[in-house]
């Protein structure tokens, strides 16, 4: 009943943990808030402009249980980690970012570039089990001024439990960074019972909304100690004052926006995220689930590297078949299945419009090798 709703694709689409379908009504949406506006109207352009990134950012609002007014427009998480980095006020003696082995390497990559700041990165190694909260209140300590928590691993479709963990951050005053990109769209979020400082994420995956589209949320009772260094003219209290003598920070998060912002992205996005909130994400997440259990329910646990708890997995399938990963990988190939493969094993992630009878497909390759 879902699938007329996405653009359709040859085979058996599994990889919205990487690219989501975009909704059909993207197209007709683009024409109409991007493209319509030039021809009918003689107003300027611009204030049209902004009025689809405001709709954007009230459509997070409405997903992820937040004000449109704490997200900010950014191209993607890894340089809205690098303006936060470079914002925060310095604390004697707290000069340690802390994150893990598993997080997107992206993070790393821009969280490493911040010892040049002077701080110093501890990443929590692979070996321990972040998904234990135990794990960071031995790693949140004193010298901790930011830890960095993603809330579904790409790589292993773990689930942290992020208020938890933000709960200590907090009680430690510890500043908390959390990725949801691989969350989002398909686990539920509510920011305001999370009370993490910082919340990450872009739209490409299960929003189904296009890439280019990232944000940044912040929590208002932090805002205000953040000092941008990457900023730009929409960074500004009153962007249209051009003094270039006198920059004073926009009031919230639009301090971390920067020069002329793209457009395009967010009216794509904002397609994928009205559909997804129309469907429900509580829908959404419990065909995944169905999905995802027909498989992890089936197959012997040592060839999964998924959580079968749940509460406790995102919504990719991950599976391990080790010495038999190439033949299992020939045979979804040339069932057409759309899949993709990292070092942890093979991923596999059915959204709302995948079927009972595609994972039927599915297993039935994997159950013919393994
Ligand atoms: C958990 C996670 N974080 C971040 C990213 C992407 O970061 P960026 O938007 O900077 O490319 C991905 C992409 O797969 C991801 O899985």
């Amino acid at each position: 009943m879902y699938q007329e709703k996405f653009v359709p694709h040859d085979g058996i689409y599994l990889l919205n943990h990487s690219v989501g379908r975009p909704p059909v009504s993207a197209r007709d949406q683009v024409l109409d808030r991007f493209f319509e506006p030039w021809e009918s109207g003689d107003a300027e352009i611009w204030p049209i402009w902004i009025q689809q990134i405001e709709q954007f950012r009230t459509d997070l609002g409405r997903l992820l249980n937040a004000e449109a007014a704490d997200f900010c427009p950014q191209t993607n998480l890894s340089s809205a980690v690098t303006k936060i980095i470079h914002s925060l006020p310095r604390q004697a003696g707290k000069n340690t970012i802390v994150c893990t082995e598993q997080d997107f390497p992206s993070m790393g990559f821009v969280l490493t570039q911040a010892q040049r700041a002077g701080y110093t990165v501890r990443m929590i190694p692979t070996a321990l089990d972040t998904q234990d909260t135990d794990v960071w209140r031995d790693y949140l300590t004193e010298d901790v001024a930011c830890v960095l928590v993603t809330h579904v691993y790409s790589n292993t479709s773990q689930q942290l439990p992020v208020s938890e963990i933000s709960a200590l951050a907090r009680e430690r005053e510890i500043l908390s960074i959390v990725d949801i990109c691989q969350a989002v769209g398909v686990v539920p979020i509510d920011l305001k019972a999370w009370q993490a400082d910082f919340v990450i994420g872009s739209c490409v995956k299960w929003l189904c909304g296009g890439p280019g589209a990232g944000y940044l949320w912040v929590d208002p009772e932090v805002v205000d100690q953040c000092e941008p260094v990457d900023v730009g003219w929409f960074s500004h209290a009153d962007p249209f004052e051009f003094d270039i003598n006198n920059f004073r920070y926009a009031q919230g998060a639009l301090r971390f926006w920067g020069g002329t912002p793209s457009v395009l992205p967010y009216v794509l996005a904002s397609a994928g995220i009205e559909l997804i909130c129309d469907i429900g994400i509580d829908r959404i997440r419990q065909h995944n689930r169905e999905l995802t259990s027909m498989v992890l329910d089936t197959l012997p646990p040592r060839l999964t590297i998924t959580p079968r708890d749940p509460a406790k997995r995102g919504g990719t399938l991950v599976l391990n078949p080790g010495e038999a990963q190439a033949a299992v990988e020939e045979k979804l190939k040339r069932a057409q299945v759309r899949f993709d493969s990292r070092n942890s094993g093979i991923r596999m992630s059915p959204h709302i419009y995948n079927t009972v009878e595609e994972i039927e497909v599915v297993l039935g390759c994997i159950l013919e090798i393994v």
